[in-house]
């Protein structure tokens, strides 16, 4: 099972990511726990790049030729392998980020988006995606929260330093993807307490983890 969670920044992905492991693994999966970008070595050179502040004047294409680039390591690499060994695979971010940030709202044209994946991702798409939706103006404060913290590295805020329109973007592209393909994603009220959107997340992943109970 391929599983993948999205979502603007600070709505809580990676902590969550975690939860869904331990209730995975409670219930008998073996489980990878992996992020784009970076779930692989040269991918984490490649995320540094990618979030790197002082990146700020990046091409958008290059931008999205750099995504594709950490995806293609990511799934040749890693993701494939897991999967074909009968591992769940927990991904926190993955094409329909792209399709989002680059696409929706960097203003790349989502048929050149989606030709790419076409040809990275060869058919490789999750089983289950949640998007954890919020605010932006919750979602980053909750994130720069986390940087002024130490909980979060201060090296990768160049999309935290993006405007609120753009995140805002991002938010309603992602709400429009899930609209399009409603079986596949189940939109999380993320503004919620990291618990009760635990148990929110525990309770689908019940049912999907056993259909017929
Ligand atoms: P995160 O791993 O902390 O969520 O940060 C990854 C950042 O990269 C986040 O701001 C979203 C952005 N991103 C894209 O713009 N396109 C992509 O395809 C992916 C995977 C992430």
């Amino acid at each position: 099972m391929f599983i993948t969670l999205e979502g603007i920044e600070g709505s809580g992905k990676t902590t969550q990511a975690k939860h869904m492991v331990n209730f995975l693994q409670n219930n008998g999966h073996d489980c990878v726990l992996t992020r784009e970008p970076g779930g692989t070595r040269i991918g984490k050179k490649i995320r540094a790049i990618l979030l790197d502040p002082e990146s700020k004047d990046m091409d958008p294409l290059t931008e999205l030729l750099l995504y594709n680039a950490d995806r293609v390591q990511h799934i040749k690499r890693l993701i494939g392998p897991s999967l074909s060994a009968g591992k769940t695979v927990i991904c926190d971010r993955y094409c329909d980020a792209t399709r989002v940030y680059q696409g929706f709202a960097r203003g790349l044209d989502i048929g050149l988006v989606n030709r790419l994946h076409q040809m990275v991702c060869d058919g490789l798409t999750p089983d289950i995606t949640f998007l954890l939706d919020l605010t932006p103006q919750l979602g980053l404060s909750r994130a720069w929260k986390q940087i002024e913290n130490g909980a979060r590295t201060g090296a990768e805020t160049r999309f935290e330093e993006e405007t609120l329109a753009f995140h805002e973007n991002v938010r309603s592209g992602y709400l429009e993807l899930a609209r399009n393909e409603p079986e596949r994603f189940k939109i999380i009220d993320a503004s919620r307490d990291e618990h009760d959107v635990k148990a929110v997340i525990s309770n689908i992943l019940s049912t999907e983890i056993n259909p017929n109970t």
